[in-house]
């Protein structure tokens, strides 16, 4: 009965999503600056990646040849246009068009190697979404700043979305502004990729050290966030005036989260972590200010809120979002009880939910956990439209004998997410698009690692660095053009 009734909209959105520092590499050519993820090394699921701020020699960095897509973005572009693809979202790198961040002029070769790239997307009928920044500010503004610590980065970034607004204004019209803003909080190397923050113990080490040792204080940690929002409100305003018809979003990075036991304990530790990991963010940048809980964490931990000004309070109100994005992986459970068995996930790890099955990275597969987050967005923010940005399973996938490569687990996991998008809309909820994460294997954000693939289209590049970059189709390249051709409606 459901089947038959509920579509998906004509004009959905279907298509894919890639950041700049995981598949572009060319990480200095054309006069592009290193950007903060430049500084990152290759790890696994089991051994972090490393950090430090001198790039050494003996470090494999994969974000500096990644799969090499800024080469390969022609051949690239006509794979995602013969899957059909209506629309791909991408980021810009930052570095490329101000390579320090606070140049005078923006860098023309970075901004002509966008303008080549839109232009060959609308060769094949597909729309650009843009992310301004994906994990990869330029690496000055943290030397000489310290990322979104200082305002004088709000400048920066203004005048970066300004310029890209402008240069772009006919050729994109959906725009993000910070990917998984909310990852500024969720861990000090989250600070650090997603605003460009560092202490000055972990500044001052010289040698590589492991990620999950970075340590930076709750108090920097929201000054900059709040920094963010302020750039992010006054990008939005700017880019109206560019142009009206701009879409401008924020981009959360959501993970379904279900109290572990009917405890209320446990049910209330569910509601605040709701609340402080998605919901603040969210309800700044959509409804233009803090919510109240915000203010009692605030108090709770001891933060000085001095930063947040009278005059940042009018631009967030005057500078708020008109869709809302999200990317989605899996779910967690919430608890008290510290002794129950732990999971990891997607930047936040929480307790073991016995009904789901989980990824070989440990991740939780949950499709009707997206169905309920849609829901819980919807019911928020009732009055604007949402998107899926970035949802897909991260798998080792090997070819066969003849060199095919047979993802069935990923076809099996995107059927099923799908199915409850489809569910979704018919719970009411105004869903325009859907961009899985990483249509083209590219490098993984937690791990570094390659053999961690998204993509349809497998790309020969190894973790040691070796592979001469070749894409090949995967099953699920046909599987998602049959579906992207049917609206939704072929899933088999
Ligand atoms: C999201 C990020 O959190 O998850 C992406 O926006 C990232 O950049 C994706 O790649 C998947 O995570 P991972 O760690 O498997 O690459």
């Amino acid at each position: 009965m459901e089947k038959n009734i509920i579509k998906f909209p004509e004009n959905f959105l279907w298509g894919g999503a890639t950041a700049a520092n995981q598949c572009e590499g060319a990480y200095l050519e054309d006069g592009k600056g290193l950007s903060v993820s430049d500084f990152v090394t290759g790890g696994s699921r089991d051994i972090p990646r490393k950090f430090c701020t001198e790039i050494k020699e003996e470090y494999f960095y994969p974000s500096h040849m990644a799969v090499d897509h800024y080469h390969h973005f022609k051949e690239d572009v006509a794979l995602f246009g013969e899957m059909g693809f209506k629309c791909y979202r991408l980021s810009i790198n930052w570095a490329r068009i101000f390579p320090n961040g606070d140049d005078e002029e923006p860098n023309e070769a970075g901004l002509k190697y966008y303008d080549d790239l839109f232009d060959e997307l609308h060769k094949y009928g597909i729309e650009p979404l843009v992310t301004l920044s994906h994990y990869e500010m330029p690496w000055k503004l943290t030397e000489k700043y310290n990322g979104f610590q200082s305002r004088k980065t709000i400048d920066c970034f203004v005048k970066y979305a300004v310029t890209c607004f402008k240069r772009y204004k006919d050729k994109v019209k959906y725009w993000l502004t910070f990917n998984e803003i909310n990852v500024t909080t969720q861990t000090s190397y989250g600070t650090y990729i997603s605003a460009g923050v560092l202490s000055e113990t972990d500044r001052a080490k010289k040698e590589p050290f492991p990620i999950d040792e970075m340590y930076v204080s709750s108090q920097m940690t929201y000054e900059a966030l709040h920094h963010q929002f302020v750039a992010s409100a006054l990008a939005v305003q700017e880019g109206l005036k560019i142009n009206p018809d701009f879409l401008i979003g924020c981009m959360i990075c959501r993970i379904g989260l279900y109290p572990h036991t009917p405890n209320p304990k446990d049910v209330l530790a569910c509601q605040k972590k709701e609340h402080l990991t998605h919901d603040l963010c969210g309800d700044v940048m959509v409804r233009g200010e803090y919510p109240s809980f915000a203010y009692s964490y605030f108090r709770e931990i001891g933060i000085n809120t001095d930063f947040i000004t009278e005059e940042d309070k009018k631009i967030l109100r005057e500078g708020t979002v008109n869709f809302y994005t999200f990317s989605y992986y899996m779910s967690n459970c919430v608890t008290v009880d510290p002794t129950v068995e732990k999971v990891g996930g997607n930047m936040v790890g929480g307790a073991r939910n016995p009904y789901l099955r989980m990824s070989e990275w440990g991740w939780q597969t949950d499709p009707d956990g997206l169905r309920y987050v849609l829901n819980l967005i919807h019911d928020r923010y009732p009055h604007i439209p949402l998107m899926v940005v970035e949802n897909g399973l991260g798998g080792n996938d090997q070819a066969d004998e003849a060199g095919n490569i047979h993802d069935e687990a990923r076809i099996e996991y995107l059927r099923e997410h799908i199915t409850c998008l489809k569910q979704a809309i018919g719970d009411g909820v105004p869903l325009i698009g859907y961009t899985s994460w990483g249509p083209l294997d590219l490098v993984s954000v937690s791990t570094g690692e390659m053999h961690k693939r998204y993509g349809y289209i497998f790309v020969e590049r190894y973790d040691d660095g070796t592979g001469d970059f070749a894409r090949h189709r995967k099953d699920s390249f046909a599987w998602y053009q049959k579906v992207i051709a049917s609206n939704g409606e072929d899933l088999l």
